[in-house]
């Protein structure tokens, strides 16, 4: 792929919330996708297996969610150390070299630690100048906020290639005696470099985001303890409070209905049809979720791009490692409009619309 053809800095303008007006700035620079990368563990984690973990059966995982397996990280592997591997393959696929990266952001819910950032431990893998680095948590949204974050930034200036990275060890934080969960998840991080581009013209890269966010149903998907509110003790440690808890009905609900919405405010503030939508590239959470989407928003389901067959739910690395499958696959041509779309913890959402060079 070629390095992308970098304009000057211009003055960022921010967005409307209610009408994109990216193309219709042609001072403003583009923001294009450079590079994509992604880091799997090699441990497969088979329905099968997890029938000798707890009371549970290959039926009924497969048919209430999708997945077949998922990939467990080791016990030398980390958010930091997955998120490293996916960097260098997406900084690779770029054509770029460590040097040229300027900035480093990285979504996760399972941090190596509290402090330092993840992005900071990725920053020092990968033998990096001091540039920018930091951590933002979002769960499984948390992806298209970094992607935001770093469209802003790169347009803005003096940034002009931004390292991003979702990247999750959720087995650290799965209660692998809770059927309702355990099976859900699995480990895994996706990385992208995006590049500031004088192809405003054609108005490629970075369409348009929209993201959102409802406190008030934090504590349907949530873990208790960790932080300040619960921190660790013996109680708190005997009484699983370190594990992610759901209740997988209520988030399942308000899955679909947030990501319609995103969806559908993404093509209206962008004066887009849905059949003008040659891709999406789905959170994976579970495969009806993604079907009832489809049907509601009148999509196909071969527009949606599955791999949770084969990941499970991987949190923030979920889109980006659909990310990057999609495109080294082939199921995002040039000139075709491509939806990002994705909801987690928080509950927090986001849909992103871009345009491929
Ligand atoms: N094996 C067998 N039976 C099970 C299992 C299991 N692993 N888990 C639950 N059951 C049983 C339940 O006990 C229940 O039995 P009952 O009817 O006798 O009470 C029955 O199956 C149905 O349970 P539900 O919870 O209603 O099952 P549902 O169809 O809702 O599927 C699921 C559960 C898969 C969790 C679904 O609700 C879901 O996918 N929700 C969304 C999850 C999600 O997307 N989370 C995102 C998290 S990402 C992040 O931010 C970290």
């Amino acid at each position: 792929m070629n390095t992308p053809d970098i304009s000057p800095a211009t003055p960022f303008s921010p967005k409307g919330q209610t009408e994109n007006t990216s193309g219709k700035t042609p001072s403003e620079p583009s923001v294009v996708i450079s590079g994509t990368g992604q880091y799997l563990p090699s441990k497969v984690l088979t329905n099968s297996d997890l029938t000798k973990i707890v009371d549970t059966n290959e039926e009924w995982i497969l048919t209430r969610t999708g997945i077949s397996e998922r990939r467990i990280a080791g016990p030398t592997e980390t958010s930091g150390t997955m998120a490293a591997e996916a960097a260098r393959m997406a900084i690779a696929n770029s054509s770029l070299q460590v040097e040229d990266i300027d900035l480093v952001i990285v979504a996760t819910i399972t941090p190596d630690q509290p402090f330092p950032s993840t992005a900071c431990h990725v920053q020092t893998a990968l033998g990096m100048r001091p540039i920018a680095a930091f951590d933002v948590e979002a769960a499984c949204s948390g992806f298209l906020y970094i992607l935001d974050i770093a469209t802003a930034m790169l347009r803005n200036g003096p940034y002009r290639h931004a390292l991003i990275i979702g990247t999750e060890k959720l087995s650290a934080i799965t209660d692998w005696q809770d059927r309702s969960t355990c099976i859900l998840f699995g480990d895994g991080a996706g990385a992208a470099v995006l590049s500031r581009s004088s192809l405003h013209k054609k108005k490629t890269g970075i369409l348009d985001t929209t993201l959102g966010a409802d406190g008030a149903n934090g504590h349907i998907l949530q873990m208790p303890g960790g932080g300040c509110r619960v921190p660790a003790t013996p109680d708190s440690v005997s009484s699983r409070q370190h594990f992610l808890k759901m209740n997988g009905r209520e988030v399942f609900k308000l899955a679909v209905k947030v990501m319609e919405q995103a969806s559908l405010d993404i093509l209206a503030r962008n004066h887009l049809q849905a059949e003008q939508i040659h891709s999406i590239i789905p959170h994976q959470a579970n495969i009806r979720i993604i079907e009832m989407l489809a049907s509601r928003l009148k999509i196909p389901m071969e527009r949606f791009f599955i791999n949770l067959d084969q990941y499970g739910n991987t949190s923030a690395a979920s889109i980006p490692i659909a990310l990057h499958e999609a495109r080294e696959n082939g199921f995002c041509p040039s000139g075709t409009n491509s939806i990002l779309v994705g909801f987690g913890a928080g509950l927090t959402w986001g849909a992103t619309l871009l345009r491929w060079p």
